[in-house]
């Protein structure tokens, strides 16, 4: 067989072991992984010398603001350009459109605009108090999304508990916003009517990090997410950014944030993630701000930055942001780098820096809450499926994106 490509001495990151490899690509997968002394012939061949090598990074939650009334805000087109640019190659993205997707035909939309996405992508799809019979006909979705808080494009959150029992029997994955006492509500009828995994988004409280660690000692099938602004901002950082650090949950206090930390060393945390969620600045700084900040492009120079400063290992790092969002949601092909995987690799250079400006943000907004910061490793280039869609200096590219497709976990 020829390869396409042959990528020569990067030191791969598994959550298992980091070793200097060389990598045969083709058709979009990989095909090959040998010791970096072998010598390997392909179409293209590219030294990685000094390099890391990461699978592309699955952001499991994400706002793209189409199909719909809020697509001036960001669209598949150009948000999935922004995760390229920062080593993100899926992403599981929300149904709080306008119209919601909680509908065959919304989500015929959705996939319509989907495929002008530069990444590959699947759906969060959107539960009503009334669309189960929509949710049970979604079941070859990675999971459906449950909004019991107010947030935006979301005014009537579900509150109902015989609409949550149906719900949770169905034995689909379900993720779910919900803070504080919700959170409490939904854990309890969860462990009482609950048939099949729920993954908790965006958890920032330090309460809410022991009532999952309570639910998971006592055996429930539950995940959590934690976002990188609740893990390295907090409400001082509210207060500077005003509505640039608004979102939903807001910032909360160092002791929350310390939890989240305690969480993702005790494995209670499973995944990061952004709720890249963008707004114009204009609707910034509007009487009425809109909560939500994007996150997609800084999501891997801010962890790399952790693990500079000696936070989180890179080991983590994967586990956290490709092999276990990967493993949740059962996506075929994603989270690790491995012979039969798809080609979904990061190449980042640990010498050098990102400086993090809202004038390079490719998200349609263009800023970011994290505009100033320096983080120690750099996103060198990125390979979706094989081809090529991002390298450092240059533009993104455009389009090539596919849906992913699910094998349904089994809890082991
Ligand atoms: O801050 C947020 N923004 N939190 C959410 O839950 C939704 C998101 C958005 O869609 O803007
Ligand atoms: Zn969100």
């Amino acid at each position: 067989m020829t390869l396409d490509l042959v990528l020569r001495g990067g030191t791969l990151v598994s959550p298992q072991a980091t070793r200097p490899v060389t990598i045969g690509l083709a058709a979009g997968r990989v095909v090959l992984i040998l010791d970096a002394a072998e010598s390997l012939a392909g179409r293209e061949v590219r030294d990685l010398d000094g390099l890391l090598l990461l699978p592309g990074l699955i952001d499991c939650h994400v706002h793209c603001r189409e199909p719909g009334g809020h697509a001036h805000k960001g669209t598949y087109a150009s948000e999935s350009r922004a995760a390229a640019a920062g080593g993100v190659t899926t992403m599981l993205t929300m149904p709080n459109t306008v119209p919601f997707c909680g509908s065959a035909a919304v989500l015929a939309a959705a996939r319509e605009c989907a495929q002008r996405s530069l990444i590959d992508y699947g759906f969060h799809f959107g539960v009503t108090a009334d669309n189960l019979a929509e949710v049970a006909a979604a079941a070859d979705l990675p999971v459906a999304k449950l909004y019991l808080n107010e947030t935006t494009g979301i005014t009537s959150p579900l509150a109902d508990d015989a609409v949550l029992r149906r719900v949770l029997a169905l034995g689909l994955p379900l993720s779910a916003h919900a803070e504080g006492d919700t959170l409490d509500w939904l854990l309890g009828l969860h462990a009482r009517w609950g048939t099949g995994p729920l993954y908790v988004v965006h958890v920032a409280l330090a309460r809410e990090v022991a009532a999952l660690r309570a639910a998971k000692a006592r055996g429930q099938w539950v995940y959590a997410e934690a976002t990188t602004h609740h893990l390295l901002l907090t409400d001082q950082d509210a207060a500077r950014l005003g509505p640039y650090g608004d979102m939903r949950p807001t910032l909360k206090t160092a002791a929350d944030q310390a939890a989240l930390w305690a969480g993702l060393a005790d494995g209670t945390i499973d995944t990061i993630a952004t709720d890249h969620a963008p707004h114009l600045r204009e609707e910034k700084e509007s009487g009425s701000p809109p909560p939500g900040v994007p996150g997609l492009q800084t999501l891997l120079p801010l962890l790399l930055e952790q693990v500079a400063a000696g936070r989180l290992t890179l080991a983590q790092v994967v586990r956290l942001t490709a092999a276990q969002p990967a493993a949740i949601f059962g996506l075929c092909g994603k989270g690790a780098v491995a012979v039969g995987s798809d080609a979904d690799l990061v190449a980042v250079d640990p010498t050098a820096a990102t400086v993090i400006e809202h004038a390079t943000q490719y998200t349609w907004p263009g800023w970011t809450p994290f505009d100033g910061w320096t983080c120690r490793g750099r996103v060198e280039a990125v390979w979706r499926r094989g081809e090529l869609v991002y390298e450092a200096g240059q533009e993104p590219g455009t389009g090539g994106g596919r849906e992913v497709t699910v094998a349904r976990a089994h809890r082991s």
